[in-house]
């Protein structure tokens, strides 16, 4: 839900396009989180920016360049080049010092054009720029007031009230002064202080040349430190030093809304928290704390007091953010799923030995597990897939632990402001962390009183943050816009979560120690499973034309059909509704005939025989049937061979769901591909769905 990016150089010197291509190369790791428009701003010329000596008394900062377009990143690049060559700007100008900034958008104010990209700014003159992910709820009110006040605007977003109320103080702040005298980092908090909703900020301004100033409510923001010397210099580790004083030191700053764009810089990181303000200035970070409440409840404004932060080194290797031997991210995250869920799964799993049981260790939530024991009921909330993975999991928790588990949609669970009890242990799923639904659910959850556990992939996200403990599923950047190895991962640490809760029931001990042993065994049946992708290809062919699939499941297997059928209808962009098997009498069975292609999941089970039933059921309506059973059974769901079958290798019931779902990801991966939409990027979705 829009990428913002920034790129500083200090003390450095680096050219035009070397600074173009950063920018431009930022924005294309964020190209997941919105595709529909992009822009930036530099520079025109670092002689006229700082003016200090080069063009006499009389010069002022020059209005930094803004480039905007429609459609994706690509198509940026190319309007910058072009656009570039018509004027006399070099490419080749050097710049020891520059500030840059970058947006690549997920429309929710405006349709998608260049008046509506970002950076939006302050008018004609490019005073203030702003690039925004986030939405600000008092949009329209403060546009009202800046109206008044003479400003016209030329977008529909929300994001331009920003960067005109930026101008606006600034204006009053020097009204009468020669020169100007508030900093930037005054102005840009005292336009906090008038934004409602959410927002990651970062400002660039003609009167602050060489300056960036970056602010977060809500939505993510990280700043990334690449000092170079690094040898030379002043010796400080980055793990406990508070911040970069040694002004002189050359080095590059970025501002991202994810490591992602970072980490082929730098893995030094700070994760900015609500309400810091971090200015760059002269090689040195500064980083300030506003709290709105403190000023208000004081009838005045406090000072934002000056913070220090350590920085963090990010666990992530750069392979882990390039498509390797895959022509999509998609594909390659379907695949690397064996690896995935080892890493999930890693350190967590205890072998147990003689005279000890095998057991889990989740240490993100050992010290809660009493609690969690006592809870009245556990809640699950999510949002698409993640809320899928939670329902997968239900089952196995509600057997291993003896504790009413409930399913909510986040969203649901807000329009209804359904009951939580602070004897609730409520569980927030999210591969990213920053799903505004979740999140709100979470703000609502902890109000109530709730124990609050997070379930994310995305370490230092705010679901991560905000809630009282958690586990990290550790699957890895997942950058494909539809969700594939996060899912799985999910379901593991669910089912790892129900072995731990369920731990100190003596009566259920062969039952974990079998589900353990599967989870070991798991990243190999799904390489074997893997090995479908020919066949998932061949019957994606057959079924390339079709106008709908319908996916048939039941107990562990409902959350698969519901998965598999959001997969094939998110990228293939083909009607797809996952139906639980139960139900289809009370309605679906109408739809039968002999051209609606059926997947009926039918893995051996508790449910087994009511899935033959089923089948038989479907058959006998001349049904176009395709089977997903264990191996070996083929005979069993499809007597005289009647139906297509897609054998798959059995594992134990409660992870059988996460060998099951990985055919249908292919089949949705393939379909795709034959249907010829954008694998990783699907229409008008985005990954990280930080709006409501
Ligand atoms: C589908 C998909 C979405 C997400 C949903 C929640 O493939 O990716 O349905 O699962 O937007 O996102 P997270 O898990 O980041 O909270």
């Amino acid at each position: 839900m829009c990428g913002i990016f920034a790129y500083l150089n200090y003390n450095v010197a680096r050219e035009r396009r070397y600074i173009l291509e950063v920018l431009f190369n930022g924005l294309r790791r964020l190209e997941y989180r919105g595709y529909d428009s992009a822009g930036i701003s530099v520079d025109s010329s670092y002689f006229y920016v700082g003016c200090e000596d080069h063009c006499g008394n009389s010069c002022k900062p020059l209005p930094p360049l803004v480039f905007r377009q429609e459609g994706n990143i690509d198509s940026l690049v190319r309007s910058v080049y072009e656009e570039v060559a018509t004027t006399d700007l070099n490419l080749e100008e050097s710049f020891p010092i520059h500030a840059g900034i970058a947006h690549t958008r997920w429309a929710t104010h405006g349709e998608p054009a260049p008046r509506n990209s970002h950076p939006q700014s302050s008018g004609s003159e490019n005073d203030f720029l702003v690039v925004h992910n986030g939405v600000i709820t008092n949009y329209e009110v403060l546009k009202e007031t800046l109206v008044r006040h003479g400003f016209t605007f030329e977008s529909e977003t929300d994001t331009e009230v920003i960067p005109k109320l930026a101008k606006f103080v600034f204006d009053k702040a020097n009204e009468g002064e020669g020169d100007q005298t508030v900093t930037f980092s005054q102005v840009v908090i005292e336009v906090m202080r008038h934004l409602e909703g959410a927002y990651a900020l970062i400002f660039k301004s003609r009167h602050y040349p060489n300056e960036l100033i970056a602010c977060k409510r809500g939505s993510p923001l990280l700043l990334g430190v690449k000092e170079l010397n690094e040898d030379k210099g002043t010796g400080a580790s980055f793990h406990d030093v508070k911040f970069l004083t040694n002004s002189g030191q050359p080095k590059e700053l970025f501002f991202s809304s994810d490591a992602q764009a970072l980490v082929e810089h730098t893995k030094k990181v700070l994760v900015i928290e609500d309400g810091e303000v971090v200015h760059l200035k002269d090689g040195d970070v500064t980083i300030l704390k506003f709290d709105n409440d403190k000023g208000k409840s004081k009838g005045g404004h406090t000072r934002p007091a000056s913070v220090q932060r350590a920085l963090s080194v990010l666990e992530m290797e750069v392979e882990q953010i390039n498509k390797g031997k895959y022509e999509h991210y998609m594909q390659k995250e379907i695949h690397e799923q064996p690896e995935s869920l080892t890493t999930t799964m890693r350190g967590r799993l205890i072998r147990g030995g003689s005279c000890k049981a095998k057991s889990v260790l989740l240490g993100g939530i050992k010290d809660h597990l009493k609690t969690i024991r006592r809870s009245r009921r556990i809640v699950f909330i999510g949002c698409g897939t993640s809320y899928n993975a939670a329902l997968a999991s239900r089952p196995i928790l509600e057997e291993l632990c003896g504790i009413p588990v409930t399913m909510e949609i986040a969203s649901d669970l807000l329009d209804r402001l359904g009951p939580i009890y602070r004897e609730d242990t409520v569980v927030f799923v999210s591969q990213s962390g920053e799903t505004a639904d979740t999140l709100l659910a979470l703000e609502y959850a902890l109000e109530n009183g709730a124990l609050c556990v997070g379930i994310t992939n995305t370490v230092g996200s705010a679901i991560a943050r905000n809630t009282h403990c958690g586990v990290h599923i550790n699957a890895g950047c997942e950058i494909g816009v539809a969700s594939t190895k996060a899912y799985t991962s999910q379901i593991v640490v669910m089912v790892m979560l129900a072995l731990a809760i369920g731990d100190d029931t003596i009566s259920n001990q062969t039952r974990r120690e079998s589900i353990i042993d599967g989870l070991f065994e798991l990243p190999s049946k799904v390489r074997e499973v893997l090995k479908l992708d020919q066949e998932m290809k061949d019957l994606a062919k057959e079924l390339m034309s079709e106008q709908s699939l319908l996916v048939f499941g039941r107990g562990y297997n409902y959350a698969t059909a519901l998965e598999g059928a959001l997969k094939v209808k998110e990228v293939a962009l083909m009607h797809s509704e996952g139906i639980l098997a139960g139900e289809m009498k009370h309605g679906p069975l109408a739809l039968v005939d002999e051209n609606l292609p059926i997947v009926v999941i039918a893995t051996h089970d508790a449910c087994f025989s009511k899935q033959q039933s089923v089948i038989q059921q479907l058959h006998a309506r001349k049904g176009r049937l395709i089977v997903m059973c264990s191996k070996g059974e083929a005979s069993l769901v499809c007597p005289g061979g009647s139906c297509r079958v897609i054998e798959v290798p059995q594992v134990v019931d409660c992870i059988q769901p996460v060998v099951n779902i990985v055919p249908l990801q292919l089949l949705a991966y393939h379909l795709t591909v034959l249907r010829g939409y954008n694998v990783d990027q699907p229409r008008n979705l985005a990954k990280s769905v930080t709006t409501q």
